[in-house]
């Protein structure tokens, strides 16, 4: 049998004895005595009486095990022309002191604390800082609107919100304070303070009573220790588009979170402690929170974290270039990112301006990799690309090529097989497990292995709704695909109305909640368009009031505005066709996998129970022009 089949079969037919072993990677202050505990099955517990500390086993034993002077942390910023290394000794210590700035203003055990910041190493060292103390933390995406901050304001309910004056996009300065203090205006609930780190690029104007320079009140501070929480506490809460237009708070406990984090860095990655990791996505998403924060860190790497974009910061061969000054030795993107390398240099020219000696392996995820572009990325870089698939809800990944334990034949579109302790089945309608290459439901038989989500935050009957109820005793995972008959896994679609925007996960429902409420709009309908760069782009397609009078142009540019202010640029909303009508069944369900295919110049089956034919005619003719 091979190291992976050994793996699989193990961890799925004696998982307590797998994990155990597995959980021997974390110091714990107190052992666990029981692995699993399932007496409140659908809600599992893993190491339910362990207590460990996530941030010591982050940073601290490190410091005290030979790695105090290796970097922790190499930022590198081209949009501000910045490089900084700091050592694990220095990350334990303005950790700690900041940890020293939280407990000032009384955050402690079980709190929770928002983090909306760009990528500066302050936003990794306050996640740490939370978890230092116990405190919950929950990162918001600096791509996102007030009016989403407010939503995720709503549902934490901080004591405390950190950010910093601003972000900076490519060659834009984005200022962060007004757009925390329009939610803060919004939400309901009303945080005790704003924490806000003045960048040189902008400052802030702090409001008395409300906030407090964090340059200041860490010169202060007085350095904290970490303190034991058990492994079912919560580490932090990432919110995230579900099938409805609410995001889902996912919680994420400490101890399951570490131990499957810390098994992958050597399995799946096949990364050594003290090697380079490069995971070029923002700490305010999933992939950021494993792969920049949490996995290297618990490993003892050194972690990259790159305020810039594969392109434009300042050309297309800026991966190569921080690949070659720090002696990258793994590289984790989105495939939105090469397809932009990929658009700028075709030929890949500016690779060969670089040593990328140390780059070992490419690992792709956050949306299907269409082969056209790993087959481009492995015959320029001449090493192995790995795609994988993983949501926010899992944290790590469902199914990789897992080539620490041993490596596939990589097949282009799959992303290979399912990793220990997730027992993926391909379902049917009726819940049937379907044979080898046929197309279901992918869902995951409970229990989910430690690092997935226990529930969502404050809400288990949401989870349940959510996941749970579709199939009994199995999680759902709302992606449609199938099985090969050699166990390779193919993630081919999303179920829902979740589209995927260059690797960001976007609700298409929360969009068609903002086009109905402007004052024109009679009804709508969003669907996730193909797109060569970002995989999907979001299109708006409007029915107006009768007598309408503005002229279109100027409802479609308000429409586009409001759905940017609104969610955020990060939506990438920029086009609105006006119709007269929409398809729609008999029943009145509006036929937008129909109007998908339209608009990606596919070939479509009449929907038998269409109220009116002639419409998808009308459709084809508005997206043609
Ligand atoms: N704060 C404020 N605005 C932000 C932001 C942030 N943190 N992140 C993105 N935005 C804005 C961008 O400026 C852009 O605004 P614009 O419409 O005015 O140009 C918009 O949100 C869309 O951003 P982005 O998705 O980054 O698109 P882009 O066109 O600027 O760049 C890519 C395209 C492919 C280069 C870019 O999407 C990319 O690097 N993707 C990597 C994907 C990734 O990291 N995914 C994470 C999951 S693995
Ligand atoms: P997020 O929670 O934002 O990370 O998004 C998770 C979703 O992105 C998954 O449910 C999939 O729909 C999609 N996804 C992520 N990785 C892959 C992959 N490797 N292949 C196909 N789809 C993916």
């Amino acid at each position: 049998m091979s190291n992976y089949q050994k793996a699989y079969q193990s961890s799925l037919e004696n998982p307590e004895v797998y994990w155990k072993a597995v959980a021997q990677g974390i110091d714990w202050d107190e052992p666990f005595t029981q692995v699993l505990d399932d007496e409140k099955a659908p809600f599992y517990k893993w190491f339910p009486d362990g207590k460990l500390n996530t941030c010591f086993n982050a940073i601290d034993r490190h410091v005290e095990n030979g790695r105090a002077d290796q970097n922790a942390i190499i930022y590198d910023s081209p949009v501000t022309n910045t490089i900084k290394n700091i050592t694990y000794r220095e990350l334990r210590d303005l950790t700690a002191n900041f940890a020293g700035v939280l407990s000032e203003q009384g955050v402690g055990k079980g709190d929770t604390v928002i983090i909306y910041m760009p990528m500066i190493p302050e936003a990794v060292i306050a996640m740490l800082a939370c978890a230092r103390i116990g405190a919950v933390h929950s990162v918001v995406f600096g791509g996102f609107a007030a009016n989403e901050l407010a939503t995720r304001i709503d549902d934490a309910m901080p004591k405390v919100i950190l950010s910093a004056s601003c972000g900076i996009e490519v060659n834009r300065v984005i200022e962060y304070k007004p757009l925390l203090d329009a939610a803060i205006l919004t939400a309901r609930h009303k945080p005790e303070a704003c924490i806000i780190f003045q960048r040189p690029q902008c400052k802030a104007n702090l409001v008395k009573g409300q906030d407090i320079d964090w340059q200041k009140a860490s010169a202060a501070a007085k350095a904290v220790d970490c303190v034991s929480v058990k492994a079912t506490d919560p580490l932090y809460i990432l919110y995230t588009s579900g099938t409805t237009g609410t995001p889902k708070g996912v919680m994420r406990d400490n101890g399951g979170h570490a131990v499957a984090l810390k098994w992958s860095m050597s399995n799946i990655y096949n990364i050594n402690p003290g090697d380079v990791y490069w995971c070029a996505s923002d700490v305010g998403w999933v992939v950021g929170h494993s792969y920049i924060v949490y996995g290297p860190l618990l490993h003892g790497c050194t972690t990259v974290l790159y305020e810039g974009k594969p392109v434009g910061t300042p050309d297309a061969g800026a991966f190569w270039r921080v690949i070659e000054q720090h002696k990258v030795n793994l590289l984790f993107t989105a495939p939105t990112a090469f397809r932009a390398i990929k658009r700028d240099d075709p030929d890949g020219k500016r690779i060969n301006d670089y040593d990328l000696s140390t780059l070992k392996t490419l690992f792709l995820a956050g949306e299907r990799c269409d082969p056209t572009t790993i087959e481009w990325a492995e015959t320029k870089l001449n090493i192995p690309v790995i795609d994988h698939w993983w949501q926010t809800e899992t944290g790590w990944a469902i199914s990789a090529n897992c080539i620490g334990l041993e490596k596939f034949p990589v097949k282009h579109g799959s992303a290979s097989r399912p990793m220990p302790g997730y027992n993926l089945q391909v379902l049917d309608e009726l819940g049937n497990e379907v044979a080898a290459g046929v197309m279901g439901k992918m869902a995951l038989k409970l229990p989910l292995p430690p690092g997935c989500l226990p529930t969502l935050w404050k809400n288990d009957q949401g989870y349940i709704d959510a996941y749970l109820s579709v199939y009994n005793g199995y999680y759902i995972t709302w992606d449609a695909g199938y099985i090969d008959e050699d166990g390779d896994v193919w993630v081919m679609s999303r179920l829902g109305d979740v589209i995927n925007v260059a690797g960001h996960r976007l609700s298409t429902g929360a969009m068609e909640q903002v086009l109905a409420a402007h004052p024109d709009v009679a009804e709508c309908a969003v669907i996730g368009a193909n797109d060569e760069l970002k995989g999907q782009i979001p299109i708006g397609l409007v029915i107006l009031n009768s007598g309408v009078s503005n002229d279109h142009e100027t409802i479609i540019k308000e429409l586009i505005a409001r759905v940017r202010n609104e969610i955020g640029p990060v939506a990438a909303f920029k086009k609105v066709l006006i119709l007269n009508r929409l398809p729609k069944t008999r029943s009145g369900k509006i036929l937008r996998g129909t109007m998908k295919k339209i608009a990606d110049g596919e070939t479509y089956k009449t929907p038998a129970t269409i109220d009116d034919v002639s419409i998808l005619d009308e459709i084809t003719t508005a997206f043609q022009k």
